[in-house]
């Protein structure tokens, strides 16, 4: 057993310090805490409903009352009447939050040691009967992802589901109705018993049960390590009333589409390359990236990293051997998250400058850009270094799953050739 936990646990309570929070860093300053300082009576009452809504472990349900009409906690219950949600939230992150990565970590773990499972799945799959499917499936060391229908996956592994946002005490939640009019009439006659509406959907601050830490959760080099309600706060989308769901969630789309899109990424970067010169026989090029449209540092965690490299190509456009310089956009942690290597991230609204300069090579015609977004550059090297361990032979196969897709999510994000002079 202590061989096991020197080798496999110390990374996963690592991990679990790191996102969970269990340990107070004594050294750090205490940023503030997501809560409002000056509390308007409206963002005053949106705090006391999150407060209540995300306490974590969540309470069971209960037994569903009759005029639920058979609809279960599973996102395919909500399917028939709200396709377009279930469509959209299908496709997300937040549909994927119980993926191999993590379940080769929980497969690791006790079958009822809940207090463990509770700090991964407070988030990753926060609903009360979550964590009991966990409980069961551990027990027959049944979690293999299941390939093909996710429909016939046991609850857990459905991730961050419909009922874990919208559903407490077996009583659903939502924002008010887009046009402000109340449900009339007959509550008990609407499906699920109609719904009672409140503004903090509305609110960055649901998002922050989640994305923020608080202010004696783990911190590195004086910083929190999920700091992004915080930095949207300091940011003029704040003050503008640009809320995280404006970006994340538009027309109350449930795409939360971030790092991992490409499309996305482009909408909130802006890359400007500068003519390249030569000047006593170096090759000199600027390239600038402003972060002109993310509402928190781009990037906003330690895992995803941004590569950009300068090279010289030869008139038929390859690359040159010796004239790779390379600059990283991110937040770079040891992988025992023990020390802060760097920190490039940018600001909302700043802009970084990377200088390329290298001997012209004889052969060179143009300079290349290349930005390469690597949305899982942390966990990918974290996996390998798990994999290196010993692990139960299930883990281990969702293990290297993981590794796998990591290694397959970089994307080329922007690319441009400069002809030399
Ligand atoms: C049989 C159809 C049906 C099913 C199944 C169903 N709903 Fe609903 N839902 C409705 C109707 C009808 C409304 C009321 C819409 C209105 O009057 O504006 C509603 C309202 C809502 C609202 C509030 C919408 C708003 O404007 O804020 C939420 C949130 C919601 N449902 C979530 C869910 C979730 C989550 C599930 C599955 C666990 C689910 N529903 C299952 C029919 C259904
Ligand atoms: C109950 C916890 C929880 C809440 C509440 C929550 N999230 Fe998430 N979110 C997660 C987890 C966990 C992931 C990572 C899923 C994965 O990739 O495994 C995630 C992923 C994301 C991503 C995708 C990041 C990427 O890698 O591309 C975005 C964007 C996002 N969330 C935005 C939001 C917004 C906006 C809200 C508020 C409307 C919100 N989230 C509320 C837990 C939560
Ligand atoms: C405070 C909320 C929170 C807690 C607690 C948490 N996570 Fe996450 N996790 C996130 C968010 C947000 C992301 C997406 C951003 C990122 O990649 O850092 C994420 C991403 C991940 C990913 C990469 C995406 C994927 O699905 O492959 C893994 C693996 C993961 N978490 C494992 C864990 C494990 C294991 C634990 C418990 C030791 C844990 N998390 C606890 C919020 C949380
Ligand atoms: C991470 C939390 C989260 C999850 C998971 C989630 N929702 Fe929502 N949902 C929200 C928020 C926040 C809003 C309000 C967005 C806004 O006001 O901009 C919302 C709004 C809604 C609405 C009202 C939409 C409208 O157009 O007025 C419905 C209906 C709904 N959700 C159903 C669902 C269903 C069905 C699922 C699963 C397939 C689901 N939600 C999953 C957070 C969530
Ligand atoms: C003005 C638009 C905007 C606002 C407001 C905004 N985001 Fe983002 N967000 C983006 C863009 C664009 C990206 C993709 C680039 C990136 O990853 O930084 C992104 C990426 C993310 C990611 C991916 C992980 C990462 O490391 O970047 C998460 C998680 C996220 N946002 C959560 C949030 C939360 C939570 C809020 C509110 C506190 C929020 N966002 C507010 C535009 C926005």
């Amino acid at each position: 057993m202590l061989h096991r936990y020197s080798r496999l646990w110390l990374p996963v309570l690592i991990l679990a310090v790191f996102l969970g929070g269990c340990e107070p860093d004594a050294k750090a300053p205490k940023p503030s805490t997501p809560k409002p300082t000056a509390a308007s009576p409206v963002e005053a009452e949106t705090a006391r409903f999150l407060e209540k809504h995300w306490a974590r472990p969540l309470a069971p349900q209960g037994k569903l009352p009759a005029a639920a009409q058979g609809i279960s906690l599973a996102p395919q219950s909500c399917a028939g009447c709200h396709a377009s949600q279930f469509k959209d939230w299908s496709k997300s992150r937040h549909s994927r939050a119980m993926g191999p990565g993590i379940l080769g970590q929980l497969q690791e773990m006790p079958a009822h040691a809940r207090d463990d499972h509770q700090s991964c799945i407070r988030c990753h799959a926060p609903l009360a009967e979550q964590a009991d499917s966990l409980v069961a499936a551990l027990e027959k060391q049944a979690n293999k992802q299941a390939g093909g229908k996710p429909e016939i996956r046991p609850l857990h592994q459905q991730g961050l589901v419909c009922a874990a946002c919208h559903v407490r005490n077996n009583e659903w939640h939502g924002p008010p109705r887009r046009n402000g009019s109340q449900p009339g009439g007959d509550l008990s006659a609407y499906p699920h018993a109609g719904w009672k509406a409140n503004r903090a959907f509305e609110s960055s601050q649901f998002c922050a049960a989640c994305h923020q830490f608080k202010g004696d959760e783990y911190a590195l080099n004086g910083k929190l390590l999920e700091n992004t309600y915080k930095e949207w706060q300091d940011s003029r989308y704040a003050r503008q009333g640009v809320s995280c769901q404006s970006c994340h969630m538009p027309d109350r789309r449930h795409l939360w589409r971030g790092i991992h899109d490409p499309e996305m990424v482009k909408k909130g970067v802006g890359v400007r390359a500068g003519a390249a010169s030569i000047a006593n026989g170096q090759v000199a090029a600027r390239l600038s990236v402003a972060n002109t449209g993310v509402g928190h540092y781009f990037p906003t965690y330690v895992t995803p990293k941004i590569l950009i490299r300068g090279f010289q190509q030869d008139a038929s456009g390859h690359k040159l051997d010796g004239t790779e310089q390379q600059f990283v956009i991110g937040r770079q942690v040891t992988l025992d998250l023990s020390t802060e290597i760097a920190d490039t991230r940018i600001a909302p609204d700043a802009e970084a400058t990377f200088d390329y300069r290298m001997p012209r090579h004889v052969r060179a015609t143009s300079l290349m850009w290349q930005a390469e977004v690597q949305p899982d550059a942390f966990y990918l090297e974290f996996y390998v270094s798990l994999l290196q361990g010993e692990m139960k032979a299930g883990s281990r196969q969702l293990i290297a799953q993981a590794r796998d897709n990591a290694g397959a999510s970089p994307y080329i994000v922007f690319s441009r050739r400069l002809a030399l002079p």
